[in-house]
């Protein structure tokens, strides 16, 4: 089947996990929620662009190469990552490098870079691909225009890298588009939620603009809906990440018994700022530093979602250690 791969050396991961946190403190300040009567400026939409791309949406942790040791290759921000996901017969599907070079989208026009993100569509002479939907773009479908205008003009101040990224195996051709997102479908918070205003903005962060609906539902990518819409939440998803174990994405609903019921906002906080949970156990890639960027008041939003959704059964196994014993 198809596995994620991710090879992490356990220390530069760790490291890096450090590193994203002292860059929270110099992240870019949200901008104004919308209502606000002002336009950003560029630079404000750049900043929000970088911060979106960096620690919400995951777009340099999926699109940067890494090194032998599992280690992003920083004079390579951004610039594809070949081979991101192998077959068993060997066939890849690549991150497509997203930076201002030929062989990149410097030539792409606003309009394209938009279908290519929120529509999963690629413009070429020979007419549009569909791009495979681990490019979350029906997820992405529902991200807000300012978010997406802010995300376009980051990328287009990003060094341009000279990387051809290779064709796909056949494999990754989708037979179909994906179906965006219902949005009605992606869970409210439970009636009665204290902060439900928070948990309404992480709803966005979690769901919308952001990456963890993607990674902790259960996800068929040959089918048109991709996510299991019975099971937001739930968990299952499976990452060879070069562990011992696999790392298994965790029931993050309510449920006390297979899920994470018994976390505080403030436990869920410390999982993504500081990769550890409430045993003070350490969290295994690909989730850990995935999200130490993120702003104190974003992260604690999140939380505010995540404590707030209904409970729903799942995996109670929490397979994976790190570091491992
Ligand atoms: C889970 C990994 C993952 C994440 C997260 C991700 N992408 Fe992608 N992206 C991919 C893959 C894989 C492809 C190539 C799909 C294909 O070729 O079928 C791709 C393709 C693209 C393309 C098409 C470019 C081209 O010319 O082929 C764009 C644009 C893009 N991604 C932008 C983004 C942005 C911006 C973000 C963050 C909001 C992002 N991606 C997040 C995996 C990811
Ligand atoms: C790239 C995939 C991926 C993304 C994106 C992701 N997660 Fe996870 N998450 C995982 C995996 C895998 C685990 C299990 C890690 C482990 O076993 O240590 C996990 C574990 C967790 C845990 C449980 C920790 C524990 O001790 O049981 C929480 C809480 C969590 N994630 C919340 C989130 C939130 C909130 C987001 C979005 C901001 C998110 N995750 C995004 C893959 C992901």
């Amino acid at each position: 089947m198809i596995t994620p791969r991710f090879k992490p050396s356990l220390l530069l991961v760790l490291l890096a996990a450090c590193s994203d946190e002292d860059a929270t403190t110099m992240s870019a300040p949200l901008l104004a929620a919308a209502g606000s009567a002002a336009q950003p400026t560029l630079s404000e939409l750049v900043a929000r662009g970088e911060y979106l791309a960096r620690n919400v949406g995951g777009c340099a942790d999926c699109h940067t190469p890494r090194d032998a040791m599992g280690a992003p290759i920083e004079s390579q921000y951004l610039a594809g990552a070949e081979c991101f996901v192998r077959l068993d017969n060997g066939g890849c599907l690549h991150t497509s490098n997203l930076t201002n070079h030929e062989s990149g989208l410097l030539n792409r026009t606003d309009a394209e870079l938009e279908r290519m993100l929120v529509d999963g569509v690629r413009p070429t002479p020979a007419g549009d691909e569909l791009l495979y939907p681990v490019m979350a773009s029906y997820v992405l479908h529902n991200m807000r225009g300012e978010d997406i205008d802010a995300i376009i003009a980051y990328l287009r101040t990003v060094p341009g890298v000279a990387h051809d990224v290779p064709p796909r195996a056949p494999e990754f051709v989708p037979s179909g588009p994906a179906t965006p997102l219902d949005v009605n479908a992606i869970p409210q918070p439970m009636a009665g939620y204290a902060e439900r205003e928070a948990a309404l903005r992480g709803r966005y962060l979690a769901a919308e603009a952001g990456a963890c609906i993607i990674c902790h539902t259960p996800r068929d990518l040959q089918s048109a809906e991709v996510l299991d819409y019975s099971r937001f939440f739930t968990g299952n998803e499976r990452f060879d990440v070069g562990l011992p174990e696999e790392s298994v994405a965790r029931n993050i609903t309510s449920d006390t018994l297979t899920g994470i019921g018994d976390f505080s906002a403030d436990d869920i906080v410390n999982v993504l700022k500081r990769g550890t949970d409430p045993n003070g156990v350490g969290i295994c890639p690909p989730m850990l530093g995935l999200f130490a960027g993120l702003t104190d008041g974003d992260a604690l939003d999140i939380a505010h979602y995540i404590k707030s959704l209904a409970p729903l059964p799942g995996l109670a196994e929490d397979s994976c250690v790190f570091p491992p014993i």
